[in-house]
């Protein structure tokens, strides 16, 4: 059936297939890239906003035939003037991160702006409660619609952010282009003869293949190629740090979680992928799955993964005698804090683009966190020479550490490589929260003792952590978890024990915070213990305890400089005697954060500048942006050594250069990156202050390469413990209203060094936004190792509307060994969250609660997100 509308003031006319959505109709017929596909079919995310016949509509949730003889307006049909005033408010703002959230979001502005002149923030909220960001915390979103209003009917437009260096104001990089829809995600990209992939996933969490028969999906019109383990032909087992993960699941061996590939197709268009999927047969010979990691550690219990027993790995930090110390101090409390799976929930589901390359190389487009390491295991799988592969980092739409494992990249790789053509593989949501590892489920078993003045004595944990079918990072995590397991606290004696353990469930791997904000809800739950035993409130037995210069924490490092955790205590003191004196119910809590992997890891940064004969400086390096601004940062600091303007640097992250440094992960991008662009840009000033000018040095590469292999090995015996490079410090406090509700967060952060001011505060409006939805409304619940659900608002990320004021509080304790001072600031922001919300909570009811989400709280009642109604789907 033809539809006929007019799309932007242009006629249009399709020939929809049967079913598909006005969103598919409209990217894939009509080329428009604004909107995207976040959530489709559940219509909540707001990605794929459009005006139809003058409303808003979110067009996955209708059929392209209902667009027929309508008004279809996307953000590509706005007039140049109000693009601009798009573009150049939410640069000004800061409200673009990883920017795939944001057309829907500025069109649905438009809509309210045309409408209403100066809507207030609580009407801007409300407007975009149906979309969802997982980046900023929706401050700066908000203030960027208020800067738009201001120019909407003609008036001044924004001032554009500087172009400094650091410390100064600089627009995020590509942020205008972002805004608008213009920076092509992977799901964005086209190529001649383009195939498409799809993926055929596990029925069930643990179950022997018996038998995959491909031969109908094989022969349907239009499929390309149907692959399976049979067809890879080097090493089908990969992983980040262990190689348990197959790209594939072969007949008769065992799948061991929901998001284990079967096989994968290639068609010519998305639906005939999918629909050949659904055909191909596999037979399974279904098993109890392993979904207590208690059980899965006992003797007999099945074994979850051919390459390991179940006990993955275990940490251990002894330090004094605390058996001893617990029983010479004045007061003990003791209890179990248990912490909840979690999605990360990036908007931008995972896509991979592949494609055979003229010169006979392979080329990868990746959303990847660590574009390397992705070469590397692709490499691998297809049993070529690395320099085989070409990758190069796409715009991601988000990560969080959920796209540090490799997803689709190996499969798609494999479709593009048989079938010769290029090939895009773009998951579902549903796929994508099957398939990549989540934020560990803890169970944490605390003991610690202070004396009659509140100082800590000892601190005794024993933990254990859900990782899952795979290795990913889970024992990295943990070890994380047990190196943090005192907080920022002074402790005399320490006995830490930290299990990751295999089990049926999804992996447990990376998430912003890598373990260390589960450790911070239950050390900090102790400490608001020992205050009441002691007589104290929250702050001061937090001042009394916090470490300094010269104070060793939980690993036994001693910290010799860039300790702002002092100073964050005061910066929020007024804020939290004024709350309490007020009447109000009030939490606080501290939290430190690593700064680079350590623990003994040899890492890197590593920089490569290019004068381009066209005057403009190519900067490489080997870390990923995922919307948290480092690429922007980078350029700030070639900025501030080089003098040049801002606007001459191009960032770029891809194969041209040996330039691996791993994962971006543990805070460490900005810190070892900016170590090296500094380093690179110093050589290319002194060439400058030789008498060069820029034109001169046209293709001249100025390299650094910085080398960091200080650190020690957790329990290394050695005469200086330095577990880490470097540490963040924070501390939050958290007022709720008369009814129970969270009415404001105060965070104080030390981040060394402010680089960039209003991305800086952004990336912990962000966290603050993540510890909330992690303290009450967040989970992601299985039944016999399935996933519950994949819908967005059960999975409970807080909307625009469920946000209280935040304040944030940026205090600069310069770190040596540092750019400029600057150390990682990505992950600490909800270190303290949770544990913050309980303390303020028990202040309220008197009800102290130890499980996270706290859903039977007044303040988890009164958001908006996080019901979940009753188990979805049948995956047998
Ligand atoms: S893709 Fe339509 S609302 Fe999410
Ligand atoms: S900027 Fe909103 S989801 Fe990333």
């Amino acid at each position: 059936m033809t539809v006929r509308f007019n799309l932007n003031g242009q006629p249009r006319a399709i020939e929809p297939a049967p079913g598909e959505s006005l969103l598919d109709a409209l990217r894939e017929r009509c080329g428009v890239t604004s909107i995207k596909d976040g959530c489709q079919p559940q219509g909540q995310c707001g990605c794929c906003l459009a005006l139809i016949d003058g409303r808003a509509l979110v067009t996955c949730a209708i059929e392209a035939t209902r667009a027929e003889g309508r008004e279809v307006l996307t953000l590509e049909g706005l007039s140049s003037r109000e693009r601009d005033v798009v573009s150049t408010a939410f640069a000004a703002a800061g409200g673009v991160q990883c920017g795939f959230c944001i057309p829907g979001i500025a069109l649905r502005a438009k809509h309210l702006l045309d409408r209403r002149e100066s809507p207030s923030r609580d009407e801007i909220a409300r407007a975009i409660d149906g979309h969802l960001c997982r980046c900023t915390g929706y401050a700066q979103i908000l203030e960027a619609v208020e800067l738009m209003a201001k120019a909407w009917r003609g008036g001044a437009m924004p001032e554009p952010a500087g172009d400094g260096g650091v410390g100064k104001p600089l627009a995020r990089y590509g942020g205008r282009e972002q805004a608008l829809g213009l920076r092509p995600y992977v799901a964005d990209m086209q190529r001649e003869g383009l195939l498409h992939g799809a993926l055929v996933l596990s029925a069930h969490a643990r179950a022997r293949v018996v038998r995959i028969d491909t031969s109908k999906a094989k022969s349907q019109a239009g499929v390309r190629a149907v692959v399976t383990a049979a067809d890879v032909p080097g090493e089908r087992w990969y992983g980040l740090l262990s190689d348990d993960w197959p790209g594939f699941v072969a007949e008769g061996e065992e799948v061991r979680c929901a998001g284990d590939v079967l096989a994968a197709v290639a068609a010519d268009d998305v639906r005939t992928a999918r629909a050949a999927a659904a055909l191909v047969e596999v037979e399974y010979e279904p098993r109890p799955p392993v979904l207590d990691p208690e059980a899965a550690l006992a003797p007999g219990a099945p074994r979850v993964n051919p390459t390991h027993p179940n006990l993955l790995s275990r940490s251990v930090i002894r330090r004094g005698d605390a058996a001893a110390a617990l029983a010479a101090s004045a007061h003990v409390v003791s209890g179990t804090w248990r912490t909840q799976r979690v999605e990360h929930l990036f908007l931008e589901p995972e896509a991979a683009l592949a494609e055979p390359l003229p010169d006979g190389r392979l080329g990868l487009y990746t959303q990847g966190q660590g574009v390397f390491d992705d070469r590397r295991q692709v490499a691998r799988f297809l049993r070529l020479p690395e320099e085989r592969v070409r990758v190069e980092l796409a715009p991601s739409g988000g990560a969080f550490g959920g796209k540090e494992d490799m997803s689709i990249q190996a499969q798609t790789a494999l479709l593009a490589r048989v079938t010769g053509r290029p090939v895009k593989l773009v998951l579902s949501r549903e796929e994508s929260v099957r398939m990549h590892p989540k934020r560990h489920p803890l169970r944490m078993d605390y003991t610690a003792g202070c004396d009659s003045g509140g100082r800590l004595t000892a601190v005794v944990a024993r933990i254990v952590g859900d990782s899952g079918a795979y290795a990913s990072v889970g024992g990295k995590v943990l070890e994380r978890a047990a190196g943090h397991a005192c907080g920022p606290y002074r402790v005399p004696a320490v006995d830490v024990e930290a299990l990751a353990v295999y089990t049926n469930h999804p992996p447990g791997g990376a998430m912003r915070g890598f373990g260390v904000p589960q450790a911070a809800f239950a050390i900090e739950g102790c400490l608001d213990l020992l205050a009441k035993k002691a007589g104290l409130d929250g702050w001061e037995i937090r001042s009394r305890n916090g470490v300094g210069v010269g104070d060793a924490v939980t690993t036994g490092q001693v910290l010799e400089k860039s300790v702002g955790l002092r100073r964050t205590l005061d910066a929020v003191k007024d804020a939290y005697y004024v709350a309490r004196t007020a009447g109000k119910a009030v939490g606080i809590a501290c939290g430190l954060k690593n700064s680079g992997i350590g623990n003994g890891v040899v890492e890197w940064g590593r920089c490569r500048l290019v004068v381009e004969r066209d005057g403009s400086v190519s900067l490489y390096n080997g870390y990923t942006e995922m919307g948290q601004g480092l690429l922007t940062v980078l350029v700030q600091f070639a900025v501030e050594v080089t003098g040049l303007p801002a606007s001459l640097f191009h960032p770029k992250v891809d194969s041209t250069f040996a330039l691996g440094c791993g994962q971006t992960t543990g805070s460490r991008a900005t810190l070892f990156g900016g170590r090296a662009v500094t380093s690179a840009a110093r050589k290319l000033r002194a060439d400058l202050d030789s008498g060069s000018r820029l034109p001169d040095l046209a293709g001249r590469v100025y390299a650094a390469d910085e080398l960091v292999d200080d650190t020690t090995a957790l329990g290394a015996d050695v005469p200086k413990i330095k577990t880490h490079t470097s540490y963040g410090f924070a501390t939050q406090v958290v007022i709720l209203d008369g009814d129970g509700r969270v009415e404001r967060v105060v965070a104080a952060h030390d981040v060394g060094r402010v680089v960039n001011p209003l991305l800086c505060r952004g990336q912990i409006e962000g966290s603050i936004h993540m510890g909330l939805g992690y303290a009450l409304t967040e989970e992601l619940p299985c039944e016999d190792g399935m996933p519950v659900t994949h819908s967005l608002r059960e999975l409970g990320v807080l909307r625009a509307r469920d946000m209280p004021a935040t304040e944030v509080i940026l205090v600069e304790e310069p770190e040596p060994e540092g750019p400029f001072g600057a150390k990682g600031v990505g992950e600490i922001g909800l270190v303290p969250t949770a544990a913050a919300v309980a303390g303020a909570l028990d202040a309220y009811d008197g009800i102290r609660r130890t499980k996270l989400p706290m859903k039977d709280s007044p303040a988890a009642r009164a958001m908006s997100v996080g019901r979940i109604r009753r188990p979805r789907g049948d995956w047998r």
